[in-house]
């Protein structure tokens, strides 16, 4: 497999797997009854994890992103067609979209943390982390789309 390909791969993977794992908590928590002990030890194990694995994904997409580019530049007669640009700035913006979103799914975890510690109610913590993670699959699918769209400008 060419450099390129391994690098669009990584890439695709990143996003698929940064989607995948927000999606993924928000159905497993809404398939539980709120606030039961097995609600509290998913939420509690589930989140510091996706969050370390999105971290890790989210850390590597605009690096196997500018190599997209430099391959694309590479394989391409002419300059990059407006769509191009215009399909990858919007693509950027979402990222940064869902870098804030993660980063404040840091802090709700933390917040369920030390609520379950001081046995204060979980809820309003987990209910705003699975908000965000909603929204993080959202943006994300949104990004998958317009990354596929990319490929074929
Ligand atoms: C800083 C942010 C990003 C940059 C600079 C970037 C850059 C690129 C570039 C240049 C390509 C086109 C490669 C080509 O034409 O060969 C691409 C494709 C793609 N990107 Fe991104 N991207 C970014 C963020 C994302 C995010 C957040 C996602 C999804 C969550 C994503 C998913 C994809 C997908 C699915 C493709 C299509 C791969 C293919 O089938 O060829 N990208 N990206």
């Amino acid at each position: 497999m060419a450099l390129r390909e391994a690098v669009l791969w990584l890439h695709v993977l990143c996003g698929v797997t940064w989607v995948g794992t927000s999606a993924a908590f928000v159905l497993a928590a809404s398939s539980m009854a709120v606030e039961t002990e097995e609600w509290k030890e998913f939420a509690l194990r589930a989140a510091p994890r996706i969050n370390l694995i999105n971290f890790v994904a989210a850390a590597i997409i605009p690096l196997s992103g500018i190599g997209n580019l430099f391959g694309a530049a590479m394989t391409r007669k002419g300059p990059f067609p407006p769509a191009f640009v215009g399909i990858l700035s919007l693509k950027v913006a979402i990222y940064f979209v869902m870098a804030i979103l993660l980063s404040a799914a840091v802090g709700a975890e933390r917040r369920m943390r030390e609520a379950a510690i001081s046995a204060e109610r979980l809820k309003p913590a987990a209910q705003r982390l699975t908000r965000l993670y909603g929204a993080i699959a959202g943006c994300g699918v949104v990004a998958l789309g317009l990354g596929l769209w990319l490929a074929g400008t």
